[in-house]
């Protein structure tokens, strides 16, 4: 009979206490490994379900590039929050908690986000020039009021990012800058604003399906990171002279990517497909894009502190 090694009785020994710590019996999880099959690729990453996922609403070949796309990014946004979540859960520069590691975990979760941002930017052309205008022109009419304006992941984002006082509509933003409750502030947020349909101030329809979903969420959300965002986070840190210069860095980078460079590709996107035929087509979602999507026109800064005043106002002008 050939006898166990070492090594295999040393692990042996590791499992077995493992188990009894909580009080169970090593044999029967052995008995389990016996019973198990090997894992595969296609169970692991549930890649059934993943290619079960998309599911047209009209025959036209382009459809669904543009289905597996938003899909695409709403993973990536996914993956965005997965670091934020963590940097939000850390504890807060300044508390007892709070050690120079912190500092260097969370420039780590910024440069992530941004390289996950620069992935989407990058491949956006699968929507700019990937797919047949007329086709996009038609099957687009049966999404309506459907938008990417109804990502919650993405307003979460944001939310993780900037303080609420930042995100409030540009018109009123100064009468807010003091404002506390997040609440209040949540209630004044600038997208709230853009698909309020001027002339009368009703709400679209896809803001009001958007608010029906998420207005739970994103209330807890708001409530959550209240105090604790990448923002407060970041404003601590310089108040205390603490901000390192690669940290101040990574964070003005990641601004700019999420709030001007993926924003201008979606822009140019929505030009190509919408701009001039003969007049600006309307949006799914039903806000006046030109005037709405420009980030110049949004000026969303998740950090303003750390741009000069001259970086401020050409904000997403590209100079
Ligand atoms: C042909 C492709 C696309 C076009 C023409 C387009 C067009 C638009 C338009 C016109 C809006 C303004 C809201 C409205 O009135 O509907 C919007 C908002 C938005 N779209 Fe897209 N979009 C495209 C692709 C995408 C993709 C792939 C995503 C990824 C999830 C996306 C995410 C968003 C988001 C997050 C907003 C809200 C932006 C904000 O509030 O500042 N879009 N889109």
């Amino acid at each position: 009979m050939t006898t166990l090694d070492s090594s295999l009785l040393e692990r042996l020994e590791a499992l077995r206490s493992k188990y009894a710590a909580s009080g169970q019996e090593l044999v029967d999880f052995l008995d389990g490994l016996l019973e198990a099959d090997y894992l595969t690729y296609w169970d692991y990453i549930r890649l059934d379900s993943l290619l079960s996922l998309q599911q047209p609403r009209t025959p036209h070949h382009d459809e669904p590039i543009f289905i597996m796309y938003h899909q695409i990014t709403e993973l990536y946004f996914k993956l965005v929050l997965h670091e934020l979540d963590a940097a939000l859960d850390a504890p807060m520069p300044g508390t007892p908690e709070w050690t120079p590691a912190h500092a260097d975990a969370l420039a780590e979760h910024v440069r992530r986000c941004t390289r996950y941002f620069g992935a989407l930017e990058q491949s956006f052309a699968v929507m700019t020039d990937g797919m047949d205008r007329a086709q996009f022109l038609r099957f687009r009419m049966a999404l309506i009021p459907a938008s990417g304006f109804q990502s919650g992941q993405y307003r979460m984002i944001e939310m993780a990012l900037a303080r609420l006082n930042e995100l409030v509509h540009l018109d009123v933003r100064a009468d807010f800058a003091g404002e506390t409750d997040p609440l209040v502030l949540l209630d004044k947020i600038y997208w709230r604003g853009g698909a309020t349909i001027a002339a009368t101030g009703e709400k679209t329809l896809t803001l009001k399906q958007f608010e029906e979903k998420y207005a739970k969420a994103f209330a807890e959300r708001a409530q959550r990171v209240h105090g604790r965002t990448l923002s407060d986070r970041a404003r601590a840190l310089e108040a205390r002279g603490e901000l390192s210069d690669s940290l101040r860095d990574a964070l003005r980078e990641l601004d700019q990517q999420v709030n001007v460079r993926w924003p201008m590709q979606h822009l140019k996107t929505a030009g190509r497909y919408l701009a001039k035929q003969p007049t600006d087509a309307r949006a799914t979602g039903g806000t006046n894009w030109p005037k709405y999507l420009p980030p110049k026109f949004q000026l969303r800064i998740a950090f303003p502190f750390l741009w000069s005043d001259a970086e401020r106002e050409a904000w997403g002008t590209g100079s």
